[in-house]
């Protein structure tokens, strides 16, 4: 009886072991960071001294961030939301304007705001990311020209001086930019966001000063951190990073082409600003697919719905295996890496969660291949503000009713609670990507 027992026993444990290895297919590094991201113009309402709040009220039809998701009255009771989906991880930005609303006049309140949400964070176990720089200016920066004058990275350099002082005892990650090709061509190239310029030599321009005021950021951060020998900071900035395909793998001009491309959009920025970095953070959004329709129109890429791929509400193909790409493309800089965007707009929840585990599954076979990433932050904690697309997109694992600003966890946010919880991709969630496995 005794030996049958014993067996039934080991059988038992071994069966539950099978179980344990088989929920735990996919177990991410020790300490690995599993966050979400907001920008503050996009979550925070009210920034009334930046150039976009006033650029929306410059026109009848723009679209208006207004409360936006009033994140900043609301930041302690959304943590908590933070926790509950086991989160060790956020990224934020903070509002230049907020701190600076006229130029030299510094506003003790936003600093009071900034470290209540700091230690908020702190006090749940949550690691935060602060971006310095999130596509908004303060409205009297603009006036001086904004990014084209010569002396911006000197003004941005007082507020970061300013800035660090303020907050550097809470944080030890800074991202002094976010993306900020994105942020010069949008604004100066393609004429979208504002100041709405097209111009070449203004991009050019405002891009070399973003350059320039990343590496003064750099040396500032570390600087003030030694001064009062805070822990060593981590700089860097947030990259949009774009995997490229094309249809014509073995012509020349094709293969020209997306070399530059894959330069212009992965690695200039550092190439400018060369060893001021101690991380690499990717946004990845982008696969864009080569084909050179109309040269006079200067038409490079095919558009997903043209070819009927799946996409999100905004159009962008859903192409996971292109995170693994610009994971191990950007893996030659030899720093670690932190996916600190990458999400999709949508209100189909079944999308939004098979997304969520595609690329997650995509970054688990970068880092076995050899990519040093260290964490993984969804866009967005909350659905927010799209920039001139308004309210529409819905990025968020929350779901936000904007007239109550009640919050709802979506699908996916459980999911994602999982995934976090476990650190790692239980095998159960390969169900969302077609295979037959048991719950
Ligand atoms: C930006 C966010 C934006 C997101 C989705 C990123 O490029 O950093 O501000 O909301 O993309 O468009």
């Amino acid at each position: 009886m005794g030996v049958f027992r014993k067996d039934i026993f080991s059988r038992v444990a071994k069966i539950r072991a099978e179980k344990l290895k088989h929920h735990q297919t996919m177990q991410f590094p020790k300490n690995f960071f599993w966050g979400t991201s907001t920008s503050a113009h996009q979550v925070e309402g009210d920034n009334y001294y930046n150039d976009w709040w006033a650029w929306e009220h410059g026109k009848k039809n723009r679209r208006r961030s207004l409360k936006a998701c009033d994140h900043y009255e609301r930041f302690e009771e959304d943590f908590g939301l933070l926790k509950k989906m086991h989160q060790n991880a956020h990224r934020i930005s903070v509002e230049w304007s907020r701190f600076e609303p006229e130029e030299d006049v510094w506003n003790p309140e936003a600093v009071k705001h900034y470290r209540r949400v700091l230690e908020s964070l702190k006090e749940k176990g949550i690691t935060p990311f602060v971006t310095i720089h999130h596509f908004t200016n303060p409205q009297w920066f603009m006036e001086k020209g904004g990014w084209e004058n010569r002396k911006s990275p000197e003004y941005f350099s007082h507020f970061v001086e300013r800035l660090v002082k303020e907050l550097g005892d809470l944080t030890t990650f800074w991202i002094t930019i976010n993306e900020p090709l994105v942020y010069s061509t949008m604004s100066y190239l393609f004429g979208i966001w504002p100041p709405q310029k097209k111009n070449y030599i203004s991009t050019y321009r405002v891009y070399r000063n973003l350059a320039r005021a990343h590496k003064r950021a750099y040396s500032i951060i570390h600087k003030t951190h030694e001064k009062y020998r805070w822990k060593k900071p981590n700089v860097g900035i947030s990259v949009n990073s774009v995997s490229f395909y094309s249809y014509k793998k073995h012509e020349f001009f094709s293969w020209l082409f997306l070399r530059v491309a894959d330069w212009l959009w992965n690695h200039s920025f550092f190439a400018l600003t060369g060893k001021t970095h101690d991380f690499i953070g990717i946004n990845y959004y982008f696969h864009y697919r080569f084909k050179l329709n109309h040269f006079r129109t200067l038409q490079f890429f095919v558009e997903a719905r043209h070819e009927h791929r799946e996409m999100s509400s905004v159009g962008w193909e859903v192409y996971p295996q292109g995170i693994f790409d610009v994971l191990m493309d950007l893996k030659r800089h030899n720093l670690p890496m932190y996916v600190t965007e990458n999400g999709i707009a949508s209100r189909n929840e079944s999308k939004r969660t098979r997304y969520l585990v595609s690329y997650v599954k995509e970054v688990y076979h970068a880092i076995q291949a050899g990519a040093d990433v260290r964490g993984y932050f969804y866009w967005s904690f909350l659905d927010n503000f799209e920039w001139e697309k308004g309210f529409r997109p819905r990025f968020g694992l929350l779901d936000v009713n904007y007239k109550t600003q009640k919050r709802s966890f979506r699908h996916a946010a459980r999911i994602y609670s999982e995934i976090a919880s476990a650190n790692s991709l239980l095998h159960k969630h390969l169900r969302y990507l077609g295979h037959s496995v048991s719950p």
